[in-house]
């Protein structure tokens, strides 16, 4: 029987993820897909009216066994809704688009999003609620850390440690063996070459810390 699943997130990337757990049921109808929950009612537009399903916190009532997934590009936000949800009738799956190429010894924990066209190559740890949009590679032995957010076609090379709530811009590149801080954020098309400290924003090529 298909598993019940709804989508936090009612905005383009919630939409996005749709389009994933579709891409998922046409080779194992696995899901049964049941609506978004958003606090920003606004995103009512985005949506037919009835998928909305309520607010974040509603969720929290919900009396049955229920997937859900975070469709949120903003780290922080995304750790707050996590730490916000306490009904033990609630799981976060990992949803991977059936294209993506996952080699030896990858590690994806809970709640984790990776959209089609990813390329994750050996000995690779990706932590809870992660989420790996369109068409990114990840190199050997990188570990990417709770709730980063990585936007489409980003190359994170081998050996790369990104740590806690990092965001990283569309098309940015991180050459090997480089760390980026908790809570940073890369720039869209920065190349990398140097580690990021943690709280602070790097753009450009070469990558340089704002302000
Ligand atoms: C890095 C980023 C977060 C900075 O946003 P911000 O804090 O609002 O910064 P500002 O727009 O005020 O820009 C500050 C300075 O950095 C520069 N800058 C900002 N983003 C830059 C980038 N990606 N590359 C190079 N320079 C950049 C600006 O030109 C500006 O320079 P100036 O002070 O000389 O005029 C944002 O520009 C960015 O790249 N976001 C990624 C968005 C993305 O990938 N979305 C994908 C959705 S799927």
């Amino acid at each position: 029987m298909n598993k019940k699943i709804a989508i936090i997130g009612a905005g383009g990337f919630g939409r996005e993820v749709k389009w994933l757990i579709d891409s998922i049921n046409i080779q194992t109808k696995e899901w049964n897909f049941v609506g978004y929950y958003d606090d920003d009612l606004s995103e009512r537009k985005n949506i037919a009216q009835k998928l909305l399903l309520g607010n974040i916190s509603d969720l929290n009532s919900i009396d049955e066994t229920l997937a859900v997934v975070i469709a949120i590009g903003n780290p922080k936000v995304k750790r707050k809704i996590v730490e916000q949800l306490n009904n033990l009738n609630l799981y976060f799956p990992s949803l991977i688009h059936p294209n993506c190429l996952i080699g030896n010894n990858v590690v994806i924990e809970q709640g984790t999003i990776i959209c089609a066209n990813n390329i994750l190559t050996c000995d690779i740890l990706i932590e809870g609620f992660v989420t790996l949009n369109l068409a990114c590679t990840v190199g050997h032995d990188t570990t990417i850390k709770s709730y980063c957010s990585i936007m489409p076609s980003v190359n994170v090379s081998g050996e790369v440690l990104l740590e806690e709530c990092v965001y990283v811009g569309t098309g940015a590149k991180i050459i090997n063996q480089i760390n980026i801080g908790s809570h940073s954020t890369i720039g869209a098309g920065a190349v990398v070459i140097k580690s990021v400290p943690r709280n602070s924003t790097a753009v450009g090529v070469p990558a340089k810390s704002l302000g």
